[in-house]
């Protein structure tokens, strides 16, 4: 079968730097991919060529077998790409509700028409609801953004992006900076929605524990290259990993 996402021989070199060198690797329908590696590896970095926030300096990337390396991010979240960012990134003056309509909208027309035709607006204001469900802020729908919890922050950008619905969902340290409840509620979402929307998913994540627990497959990132690929259970028993993470990070 197809990958739902294949990068060739992909690189981005900042001047000298080569933040990711030559990565290559598949991704198969409704995996869930862990993408791990030490501070500065190239994960975000990774991310932005595959969502298309920065270009690639050499190598290819496919999305269900069409190459999708010239398209710009807005394009390929229209493909059915949609991601977080690590550092939170929501409008903090709108309300939680509009915020996930901005992002439905995103991807329906490609720039801000939030005062669009009523029609586009019932529309995306319900996709934003179903989307907020999911992710279990209901309730706080008419809260100003900049009012929530730092948790509920994280679960607000990935309602924006399941709104967008995706078929690759990458997310980028959800669970950065949350208590070990919040962790745990949002291993438990992101598992959850995986499921129900049969989404593709690549999460980078620094906790061995939600990583060992959530993956189906993980690849390790070390100053740039992909140094190993495997099940939980390999990547676990692998003693490059080991040496240059795993023991490290202890
Ligand atoms: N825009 C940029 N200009 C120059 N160097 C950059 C740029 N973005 C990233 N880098 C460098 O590229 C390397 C990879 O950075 P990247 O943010 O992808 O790492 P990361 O694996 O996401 O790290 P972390 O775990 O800290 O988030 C680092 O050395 C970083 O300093
Ligand atoms: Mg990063």
């Amino acid at each position: 079968m197809t990958p739902v996402l294949e990068a060739r021989g992909l690189g981005r070199a900042f001047g000298a730097l080569l933040a990711v060198n030559d990565v290559s690797m598949a991704v198969a329908s409704g995996e869930l991919r862990a993408v791990i590696g030490p501070n500065g590896a190239g994960k975000t970095t990774l991310f932005h060529l595959i969502s298309g926030l920065l270009a690639p300096t050499r190598g290819r990337i496919a999305f269900r077998g069409e190459d999708v390396t010239a398209l710009s991010a807005p394009e390929r979240c229209r493909l059915g790409i949609s991601r977080t960012f690590q550092i939170t990134s929501v409008f903090p003056e709108l309300s939680v509700l509009e915020n996930v309509r901005i992002a439905v909208q995103l991807k329906a027309g490609g720039n801000f028409r939030l005062l669009g035709g009523r029609g586009l607006i019932q529309a995306s204001e319900r996709r934003a609801r179903e989307s907020l469900a999911a992710l279990g802020l209901s309730d706080r729908a008419d809260a100003l953004a900049a009012t929530l919890p730092h948790g509920d922050q994280r679960l607000l950008e990935i309602a924006m992006a399941v709104a967008q619905e995706p078929e690759l969902l990458l997310l980028d340290e959800p669970t950065q900076g949350l208590s070990p409840e919040d962790t745990a509620a949002t291993v438990a979402v992101i598992r959850r929605i995986a499921r129900e929307r049969q989404l593709t998913i690549l999460l980078v994540e620094h906790d061995m524990d939600v990583v060992f627990d959530l993956a189906d497959r993980v690849s390790v990132l070390h100053f740039g290259q992909l140094i190993a690929d495997g099940t939980p259970e390999e990547i676990r028993a692998n003693a490059d990993v080991q040496k240059a993470y795993l023991g490290g990070a202890d």
